[in-house]
């Protein structure tokens, strides 16, 4: 029987940590979400914010729906306010050192039985295990951007998770609204293994004044019934997350067709991230 969890964490504000804390919050789990300082909370805050305001104009939520959303979540710099929670998921930039390092203090600071996951898209949930002294307690927990959106959550277990775990967690994506694959610790899991070949391939394309973007774009969407084209998808990504999820990728299998496209290094040098930063290949008023 899977253990239903109430009380959750979420370490690291960004797009998709906000995303997942509105994702939990929304199917009325109780959230502490953790960044390093103010202005990273408050950004990740009026990420929430505008989300459920969308939602509420569009008719999807009552304004006191969306007031009780809110309020479940509480905003913190410290990670010792996640002591009581169950579960903990982090979603900070995909850096191992960065991750290790917050695994280790997620340790010591929770208690034996809080299941650590990983919203990692990349890196080796495997080798996040190691950096605690609960391996058989950590996950990986990978959800797709916009999160509140996007169906899919892939559960990625080591070869030490605990069956329990597993359960648990796949449980907790059922009550989120959401359908789980579960599979083993591979570079890109299932879907970025099979996407990023791709997205970087239309970036060459790009970058070789083969094609412009909306043109690129316009041929996947219209020719093959995607929601939205590769360059535009990379702006909603971001161009660092793709620059360092293609780099992980392609360290770990050499396999050039995961080699980032210069271009992608080169936008994000210059701060053109994407959406969140206004520019990318497109520009976002
Ligand atoms: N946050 C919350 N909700 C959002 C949102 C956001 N950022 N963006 C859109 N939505 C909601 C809208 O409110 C709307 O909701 P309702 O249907 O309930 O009214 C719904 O999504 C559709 O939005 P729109 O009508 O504005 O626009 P759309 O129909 O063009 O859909 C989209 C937008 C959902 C982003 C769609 O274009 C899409 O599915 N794109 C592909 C996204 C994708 O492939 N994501 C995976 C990226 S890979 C990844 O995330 C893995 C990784 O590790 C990097």
């Amino acid at each position: 029987m899977a253990r239903e969890l109430t009380e959750v964490g979420v370490v690291g504000l960004g797009t998709m940590g906000a995303g997942i804390s509105e994702v939990l919050a929304r199917a009325g789990l109780s959230v502490t979400a953790v960044d390093v300082d103010d202005e990273a909370t408050a950004r990740g805050r009026a990420h929430i914010e505008q989300s459920t305001e969308r939602a509420l104009t569009r008719g999807k939520l009552e304004s006191a729906e969306r007031d009780e959303i809110l309020g479940r979540i509480r905003y913190s710099t410290s990670l010792e306010d996640l002591a009581a929670a169950e579960l903990v998921i982090e979603a900070v930039p995909e850096r191992l050192e960065l991750k290790t390092e917050i695994f280790g203090k997620l340790d010591a600071i929770c208690p034996p039985d809080t299941i650590l996951a990983t919203n990692t898209s990349s890196l080796s949930v495997t080798e996040l295990s190691v950096a605690t002294a609960r391996p058989s307690r950590v996950i990986g927990m990978h959800f797709f951007n916009p999160a509140p959106v996007m169906k899919l959550v892939e559960v990625v277990r080591t070869v030490v998770t605990e069956p329990s775990v597993v359960e648990d967690v796949e449980a907790l994506a059922a009550r989120l609204g959401k359908v789980d694959v579960t599979i083993g610790d591979r570079a890109g899991f299932i879907a970025n293994a099979l996407l990023f070949g791709y997205l970087n391939h239309a970036v060459s394309m790009f970058e070789a004044r083969y094609a412009s973007r909306e043109d690129i774009d316009a041929a996947m969407r219209l020719g093959c019934g995607l929601p939205m084209g590769p360059l535009a998808l990379m702006d909603l990504i971001g161009i660092d997350t793709a620059y360092e999820i293609l780099d992980t990728m392609y360290k770990q299998s050499r396999n050039r067709l995961h080699a980032p496209a210069p271009i992608i290094k080169q936008m994000m040098t210059a701060g053109l991230l994407g959406r969140k930063t206004g520019r990318g290949f497109y520009s976002y008023a």
